[in-house]
C-alpha cells in the first residue's frame, strides 16, 4: 500500500524578495519528508479587511486562499518578528480568513517557524500567533519550536539554509503537523 500524502499551505509573513522567511520556507519545501507536499500561497494581493466589504462578500484570491486551507491537511506559517509580534499583512490574512463563513482554520492543524536577524529568532512572533490560533479554534504543534536566530548568517547566496539545527528541526516539525492533523480528522 502506498504511504498517505499530505497537503499543506504555507505562508511566509513576509513580502519583501530577499526575505529570510520564505527562503526558510523553501527550505521545508526542500527538507519536507516525501509524503509531504508543501504548496506556497502568497499574501501580498490580500487587502485590509474592512467589514463594510467584506462581511457578504470577499475578493476572490481571499475565496480562493479559503478554500485552498480549508482543503488541505495543515497550514505551516513562516514569519519574521515586527516590533516584538506578527508582521500586519499576515495578521490582516488571518484576520480576514477568520470571517470567512468556511472557517478554514477551525479544526486545522498548523505549525509555526521564523527566522529573524535577532537573537531570539522571532519567539515573541511565534507566541502571539499561538495565541490568535486558539481563537480560530485551529491547533498549533507544540514541538518542535522552529526559531532561526541571526538569520543574516544562516542562508548562502543562493537562499539555501545552512544552519543544521534548524534542517534537522524543520522535518520534526512537519512530521508532527502531519501527526497531529491526523489526529484532528481521527476525532
Ligand atoms: C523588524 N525586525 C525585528 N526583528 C526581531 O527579531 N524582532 C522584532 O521585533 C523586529 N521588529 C522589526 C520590525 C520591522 C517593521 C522590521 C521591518 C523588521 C528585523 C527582522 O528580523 C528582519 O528585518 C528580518 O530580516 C525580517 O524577515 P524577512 O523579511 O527577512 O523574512
Amino acid at each position: 500500500m502506498s504511504e498517505q500524502q499530505f497537503r499543506i499551505i504555507a505562508i511566509s509573513g513576509s513580502l519583501r524578495k530577499g526575505s529570510y522567511n520564505t527562503m526558510a520556507l523553501k527550505a521545508a519545501q526542500q527538507l519536507a519528508p516525501a509524503n509531504i507536499i508543501i504548496e506556497q500561497e502568497n499574501i501580498s494581493g490580500i487587502p485590509f479587511y474592512n467589514a463594510d466589504l467584506h462581511t457578504l462578500a470577499f475578493p476572490d484570491n481571499v475565496e480562493r486562499l479559503a478554500a485552498r486551507i480549508k482543503a488541505a491537511d495543515g497550514v505551516l506559517f513562516v514569519s519574521p518578528e515586527y516590533n516584538y509580534s506578527i508582521p500586519g499583512a499576515l495578521k490582516n490574512a488571518i484576520d480576514i480568513l477568520s470571517r470567512h463563513p468556511d472557517k478554514p482554520f477551525d479544526n486545522k492543524a498548523v505549525a509555526i517557524m521564523g527566522a529573524s536577524i535577532s537573537a531570539l529568532g522571532t519567539a515573541r512572533m511565534q507566541y502571539h500567533l499561538r495565541q490568535v490560533m486558539v481563537y480560530l479554534n485551529a491547533y498549533a504543534v507544540n514541538r518542535p519550536e522552529v526559531m532561526i536566530a541571526a538569520a543574516q548568517h544562516k542562508f548562502d547566496g543562493d537562499g539555501n539554509l545552512l544552519d543544521e539545527t534548524a534542517k534537522k528541526l524543520i522535518p520534526q516539525l512537519l512530521t508532527a503537523l502531519v501527526e497531529l492533523s491526523r489526529k484532528l480528522r481521527s476525532v
